[in-house]
């Protein structure tokens, strides 16, 4: 594998990010509560699309063709927005709840876009470069956006909050107990590697299997 395949992996990975958000973003802009909310991901639709086109052209540029990867990882950050969404809530409680579902969204196309861009540098790509920063730049902006807004709507969601009775507590879903034994999964097999020293749990780790 070569350090420009590596770039290809990562740009089919983002591609495949964008793609799902140009899926999911309509939804998370007709589940929000708040106008200034609502607006920001339907501009952030906006800009997604521009960002996939950015892609194509990446590729075309780089004579390769875009798809050939699903994203996970904005699988996952996508599901979460969804289940903030599906919250039993309204105004802006249920808008406090998008807040860092959607923050995570975008720091994960950060995550993205800062690695690929260091990679193509290292290759001296720089026409990729100049359109991954111009991308880079978007989501970043995005990312403030929800920022500055989640203060005003967390106010609300406080203010909120004192006007309401306490709600009746409902049965859990199946998957709110799925995601409660997952989370004790996740604390069970984290125990061992906490009591020991770091180095001690890394070097019982075993290794990559020679082929
Ligand atoms: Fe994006």
């Amino acid at each position: 594998m070569s350090l420009r395949d590596v770039l290809i992996d990562e740009l089919r990975d983002l591609y495949s990010a964008e793609n799902q958000l140009v899926k999911a973003l309509p939804k998370t802009a007709k589940g929000a509560q708040s106008e200034e909310l609502k607006q920001i991901f339907t501009d952030h639709l906006s800009q997604t699309r521009g960002q996939v086109e950015r892609l194509k052209q990446i590729f075309e540029h780089l004579g390769k063709k875009p798809t050939g990867k699903h994203c996970n990882g904005m699988e996952g950050a996508i599901d979460e927005v969804k289940e903030a969404l599906e919250e039993d809530e309204e105004g802006a409680l249920l808008d406090a709840g998008i807040v860092g579902a959607a923050a995570r969204v975008e720091h994960y196309e950060i995550a993205g876009y800062s690695a690929a861009i260091l990679i193509a540098t290292t290759l001296g790509e720089t026409e990729v470069v100049a359109l991954l920063k111009q991308t880079l730049a978007e989501e970043q902006n995005a990312a403030k956006l929800v920022m500055s807004t989640a203060k005003g709507i967390l106010k609300q969601a406080y203010a909120q909050e004192a006007d309401e009775a306490e709600p009746e507590k409902k049965p859990k879903s199946a998957k709110e107990k799925k995601s409660e034994a997952d989370s004790k999964k996740d604390e069970r097999e984290a125990a061992k590697n906490l009591t020991r020293s770091a180095q001690e749990v890394v070097a019982a780790e075993p290794g990559k299997k020679k082929k």
